[in-house]
């Protein structure tokens, strides 16, 4: 992206330390530049020395409220102003309950912590639920899926990767014919959408009409297949013509 102000702000960054993958920024800044200087929350696992909390609060401004998560103790002593910070494991189903009830729905959720596969996948089930109606939730350096000693591997059944393949289902389980096998669930009424790039997955949340089609135009040939549908749509823009003939 030639006009990316995170990228500038990473490119300056003289705070604390941060790592971000330089592809990333593009990334983020596709999905996160709608929430700048807006009221929001974004969590984000995976403190290391507060720098990105710190590029965080230049990037979405003095409104936002920024929670930083870590295992290390050593990340409580980060005194970063506006920024909370929360000791604990996003493998502990407990503590993450606690984060949820203290962050309230989160806007933006971005998973850069230990990056284990049941690291990724218990902070999915208990925190996707609580992204925000228009909220996005961001995993990152998903290329440990595919390494053993994260508890992955390719087509490891158990790595998120694979997990997140079948979210794809999901997301069009509305459209389901095997209604005992495949059938919508939390995920499907409230997914809007799921992108995945080099390591990273972002899903973004928006509540969805159930899926409509619709048709314009008439027919270009005689077609007994239509459905009865097109003949409305005919009717509809019969209807249409004569009123352009009344104006
Ligand atoms: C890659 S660093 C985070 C980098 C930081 N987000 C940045 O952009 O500079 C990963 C961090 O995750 C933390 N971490 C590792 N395992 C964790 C766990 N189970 N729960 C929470 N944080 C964890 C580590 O202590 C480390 O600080």
């Amino acid at each position: 992206m030639s006009d990316n102000p995170l990228q500038a702000m990473f490119a300056r960054h003289q705070g604390r330390l941060l790592t971000k993958w330089l592809h990333y920024l593009d990334v983020y800044h596709r999905y996160l530049q709608r929430f700048r200087g807006q009221a929001c929350t974004l969590v984000e696992i995976g403190v290391f020395h507060g720098g990105s909390l710190q590029l965080w609060r230049e990037y979405l401004g003095p409104q936002a409220r920024i929670i930083g998560v870590d295992i290390n103790p050593q990340c409580a002593g980060i005194d970063e102003p506006g920024c909370e910070i929360l000791i604990g494991s996003q493998s502990d189903r407990a503590f993450l309950r606690e984060l949820r009830t203290r962050s309230g729905a989160i806007d933006i959720l971005i998973d850069d912590g230990g990056h284990r596969m049941d690291q990724l996948m218990i902070s999915f089930q208990e925190l996707f639920p609580a992204i925000a109606e228009h909220g996005v939730y961001i995993a990152e350096d998903l290329h440990t899926c595919y390494w053993r000693e994260y508890g992955g591997g390719f087509r490891h059944p158990y790595s998120f990767i694979e997990f997140a393949k079948t979210q794809i289902d999901q997301l069009n389980a509305r459209h389901s014919r095997d209604a005992g096998s495949f059938s919508v669930d939390g995920f499907s009424r409230s997914a809007a959408s799921m992108h995945f790039y080099d390591s990273m997955l972002v899903i973004e949340k928006a509540p969805l009409p159930v899926p409509a089609q619709h048709a314009r135009g008439t027919p270009s040939y005689p077609d007994p297949n239509l459905k009865p549908m097109y003949s409305f749509n005919e009717r509809y823009n019969a209807h249409l013509r004569d009123q352009d003939l009344k104006r």
